[in-house]
């Protein structure tokens, strides 16, 4: 066993990874990402960015997230797809052109149409808008809503509505909607007023990009997800970590609380009837986000940089075939 094929035993759709072609030539990773026991879901960690996929206007450039996409097809993984309408890893010519509301409008619908479309059924889930809100529950100030104010929320997922196929979950992703409890209502109240102009929205997106020991507890994690999933959508842990704040110094006990915040992130989901999977983001250290993000932090995966499986990741298999 592993932990997909307990995670799908306990009710769940999949348990994933993000990955990223850096890892394409590491065949150690790629023992462990494509052993079907461990991984059932994979989800590009940066090369289906706007950045990336559309760096100059009109100029895609589809080769690296193809091969993500036929790799995880070739494993038989779903694939997530990260992300459409972002802040963040913009290229520059859309975060510096003076926009008038109908070109940016437009912009964003030549965008999500092409890339959307060009993947098909080959993404199970896109991450339409990804990090619209502040801490405190207001809009997050970007190009997009200096030009179209909340507006440009619902036209992007009426645009990625219009070219998904309608099995395809579109997702609105963000990360402390567990901790920060405006930006968590903020949250409910999108999706609330996208359901009441009739847009269609499948699911919520909850990054849990935790801190050992800060992880909320079991009892508020549910009730986070449960807040969504009573509006009638799919929840998800999207970008799942827990990383040792001082990680060179992580004591012993450090590494049992990361166990722990671990296997409690994992069972609200087995506990919430829509929670549907658990991405986490790197399942390794040697390739995890955090060092870079965050100097000092790190340690925030289930194996090791060496990839020595850790105790969080017995726990978490330990609680699943216990569950
Ligand atoms: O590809 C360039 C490389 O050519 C260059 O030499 C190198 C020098 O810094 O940078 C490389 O780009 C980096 C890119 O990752 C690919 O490795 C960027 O600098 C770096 O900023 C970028 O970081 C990514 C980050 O998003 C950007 O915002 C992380 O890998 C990625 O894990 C992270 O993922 C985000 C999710 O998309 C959204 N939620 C939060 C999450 C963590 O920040």
């Amino acid at each position: 066993t592993g932990l997909h094929s307990l995670f799908v035993t306990a009710g769940k759709l999949y348990f994933g990874t993000a990955t990223e072609i850096n890892n394409l030539d590491d065949p150690t990773y790629q023992n462990i990402l494509s052993n079907p026991l461990e991984f059932g879901q994979q989800t590009p960690e940066n090369s289906q960015k706007w950045g990336l996929i559309q760096p100059n206007p009109g100029g895609f450039s589809f080769n690296s997230p193809d091969r993500i996409a036929d790799l995880s097809n070739s494993y038989g993984h779903l694939l997530r797809c990260h992300t459409l309408t972002w802040h963040s890893q913009l290229p520059p010519f859309v975060s510096t052109t003076a926009w008038t509301p109908d070109m940016l409008r437009q912009l964003i619908t030549t965008h999500i149409t092409a890339v959307v479309s060009h993947f098909g059924a080959a993404c199970y889930a896109w991450d339409v808008v990804n990090e619209a809100l502040n801490e405190n529950g207001t809009l997050r100030n970007s190009v997009f809503f200096e030009v179209l104010g909340e507006g440009y929320i619902a036209h992007s997922f009426r645009v990625a509505a219009e070219v998904a196929p309608p099995q395809m979950k579109l997702y609105y992703n963000d990360f402390n909607l567990e901790t920060a409890p405006e930006k968590q209502t903020a949250a409910v109240e999108l999706v609330k007023s996208l359901q009441a102009q009739g847009v269609r929205i499948d699911g919520v997106g909850l990054q849990a990009h935790f801190t050992v020991g800060q992880t909320p507890s079991l009892k508020s994690l549910i009730a986070t997800l449960k807040r969504f999933t009573e509006l009638g959508v799919d929840v998800a842990w999207t970008e799942l970590d827990v990383a040792h704040e001082d990680v060179e110094n992580a004591s012993e006990l450090a590494v049992e609380q990361q166990a722990k915040d671990y296997v409690a992130a994992v069972r609200a989901c087995v506990e919430v009837e829509r929670c549907v999977g658990v991405t986490v983001w790197q399942f390794t250290d040697r390739y995890s986000w955090v060092p870079g993000t965050f100097p000092g932090k790190g340690g925030a995966c289930l194996w090791t940089d060496e990839y020595q499986r850790k105790p969080a990741y017995w726990a978490v298999k330990g609680f699943l075939e216990g569950w």
